[in-house]
Parts: structure tokens; C-alpha cells; sequence
């Protein structure tokens, strides 16, 4: 479960988006809809801990990841929360299955070829798992941050605009991909998005006034 109390995300003390109060269940997807700019990514990025809170408690799993920094932060993200960022970040010097193994070892999992492979698999990458991730397709891409957001059995998988750039065939096969990798573990997904496509797909909804 994630409870957020008395949140204020933003950037040198200064907050861009204000959340008194707000829970999401485990294993419950919620929507954050809003302008550009209204601070979608901010929170994204707030509730992952890559940005320090100006305030507030951010409690996942019992845990209240806000008083976590550093080195004790990241690995806490790395094992609780999956991150499927706007455009990728991929180590282009390794493999694509690499990457994976890459993940689990930031997380201090066991690195667990078979279980990546077993993912690569499922996401349709098999026949890229040598290959380096500069040399995909944006589709390929995209399955491949989805699986490195997924190797770890999250709690929480974060994505910021997953479907927005994508045609309706891919934005379906994203989204099922994202309820699949979320199943897998129960996780519950929150997304960022101006993408009504996927609204139906989400029992929650989070609307951010302001921005553009
Ligand atoms: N690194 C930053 N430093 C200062 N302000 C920022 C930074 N990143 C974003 N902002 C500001 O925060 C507000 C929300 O931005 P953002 O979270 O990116 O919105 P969205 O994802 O909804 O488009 C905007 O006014 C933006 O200019
Ligand atoms: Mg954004």
C-alpha cells in the first residue's frame, strides 16, 4: 500500500504540487492526469525518492521512504519500486539482458539470469538479449524498460507517459504488457499521462490542477 500525508513536491523548496491526502490500496492502479506541467513527472519522481520531498510523508509498505537518502534510498527504491521513465535509461555499453542483471544487482538481489530471460521472453525480447539497448526499436525499447521495471517484483511500478507517443496498437500492447508485469508481483501501477486511451484500464484517478 501507498500513503501519501501532507505532501509538498517540488524543487528548491518551492512546491509545484500539493497532495494533503491520498492511498492507494495494493495492487489498485491509479491515473495521474493534468496539464503539462501541472507536476505529473515531479510526483512520479517524488513518490520513487529520486527527489527529495519539499514536505510530507511518502509510506510504502510500511516503510516512510522520505527519510531514506542516499545510498539507503536507492536501495530501497531499487527492490520496492519499478520505474518506466518518458524516454530510456539503459547502460548502452552491456547487453540487453545485462541491463537486466544490472537491475537486480543495484536492488543486492541474487543475479538470476534465468528469471531475466524468463522476462525478455515474455516482453517478445528474447532474440534481443545480446544485442545493446541503442540498438532496438522505440517498441522494443519501450518492453525493454518494462522489464527492467519489472525483474524485481516490485510493489509499485511508476510510468511517466508510457503510451503518449505510441499509436493505438502499441498503447494496448503497453498497457497490457504494464497490467501483466504488474500482476506478476501485485503490484499497483501509478502512470502520468494526458492519454484518456488508457483511462478504462484504472480504478483510481489523481487530476493535477495547474500547469499549462
Ligand atoms: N528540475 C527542475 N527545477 C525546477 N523546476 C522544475 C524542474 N523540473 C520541472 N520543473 C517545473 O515544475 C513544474 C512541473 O513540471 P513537471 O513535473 O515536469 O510537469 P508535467 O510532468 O505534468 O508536465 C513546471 O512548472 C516545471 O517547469
Ligand atoms: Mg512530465
Amino acid at each position: 500500500m501507498l500513503e501519501i500525508r501532507g505532501l509538498e513536491a517540488g524543487y528548491n523548496g518551492k512546491a509545484v504540487v500539493r497532495l494533503a491526502q491520498f492511498t492507494l490500496p495494493r495492487g489498485e492502479h491509479c491515473l495521474v492526469l493534468g496539464a503539462s506541467g501541472s507536476g505529473k513527472t515531479t510526483l512520479l519522481y517524488t513518490i520513487a525518492n529520486l527527489l527529495a520531498p519539499v514536505r510530507g510523508d511518502i509510506v510504502l509498505e510500511g516503510e516512510n521512504m522520505a527519510a531514506r537518502r542516499g545510498r539507503d534510498a536507492d536501495s530501497f527504491r531499487a527492490r520496492h519500486i519499478g520505474i518506466v521513465h518518458q524516454t530510456l535509461h539503459m547502460v548502452n555499453a552491456v547487453s540487453v539482458l545485462q541491463n537486466l542483471l544490472l537491475t537486480q544487482y543495484a536492488a543486492g538481489i541474487r543475479q538470476d539470469a534465468a528469471a531475466a530471460l524468463r522476462w525478455l521472453e515474455r516482453l517478445g525480447l528474447s532474440a534481443q538479449k545480446d544485442e545493446k539497448p541503442v540498438s532496438l526499436s522505440q517498441g522494443q525499447r519501450q518492453r525493454l524498460s518494462i522489464a527492467r521495471a519489472a525483474i524485481n517484483a516490485p510493489s509499485l511500478i511508476l510510468g511517466d507517459e508510457p503510451t503518449s507517443a505510441l499509436d493505438d496498437a502499441a498503447c494496448e500492447n503497453v498497457m497490457r504488457v504494464l497490467l501483466e508485469v504488474a500482476a506478476a508481483s501485485r503490484a499497483s501501477l501509478m502512470v502520468a499521462t494526458h492519454d484518456r486511451r488508457i483511462e478504462r484500464h484504472f480504478q483510481h484517478r489523481l487530476l493535477l490542477e495547474g500547469g499549462a
